[in-house]
C-alpha cells in the first residue's frame, strides 16, 4: 500500500468533485457530506472525464453519454443513454452517421470504476494508488 497526498480537503467542499492525477493514475475525487471518496476519473464506459460531468448525492453522472456510477462503490448503475443528433431527421447522411455511431456505441460494455482507499491526515487527502 502507499498512500499519496493528493489534495487538501478546502480544495473539495461538500458536495463537490475534483480531478487529480497521480503519475498516470487519474482520480476523482468527491466530498459526500464531509466524507471523501475516491475512484476513477475515466468513465467505464469510454474513458470521458467524470469530473466534467455532474454530481447528484452519491451518483456521478458522466458528461459524454449519462452513465451514472455511484462514488462510494464505484458501481455502473445507470447504463449509457445513447441519442440521437439534432436535425439528423432533415439530413439523410447525418441521419445514416447517426445510425451507424449507434451501432458502434451500443455494444460497448459499461465497467464499474476502480475505488481507491482515502485516508485523512489533517487537512491533507491521501489515496492509496494501487
Ligand atoms: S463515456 Fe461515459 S457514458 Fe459514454
Amino acid at each position: 500500500m502507499s498512500f499519496v497526498e493528493v489534495a487538501k480537503m478546502d480544495e473539495v467542499p461538500e458536495g463537490s468533485m475534483k480531478h487529480v492525477e497521480e503519475g498516470d493514475t487519474e482520480i476523482l475525487l468527491v466530498n459526500v457530506e464531509g466524507k471523501i471518496y475516491a475512484v476513477s476519473d475515466r468513465c467505464g464506459h469510454m474513458n470521458a472525464r467524470l469530473s466534467m460531468g455532474r454530481l447528484q448525492g452519491t451518483t456521478v453522472i458522466c458528461p459524454l453519454h449519462a452513465s451514472q456510477f455511484d462514488v462510494t462503490t464505484g458501481k455502473n448503475i445507470k447504463e449509457p443513454v445513447l441519442t440521437s443528433i439534432p436535425g439528423e431527421e432533415k439530413v439523410p447522411a447525418l441521419k445514416k452517421y447517426s445510425e451507424r455511431l449507434e451501432k458502434i456505441i451500443a455494444p460497448v460494455k459499461t465497467y464499474d470504476l476502480p475505488t481507491f482507499q482515502v485516508k485523512i491526515e489533517g487537512e491533507n487527502i491521501l489515496v492509496n494508488i494501487h
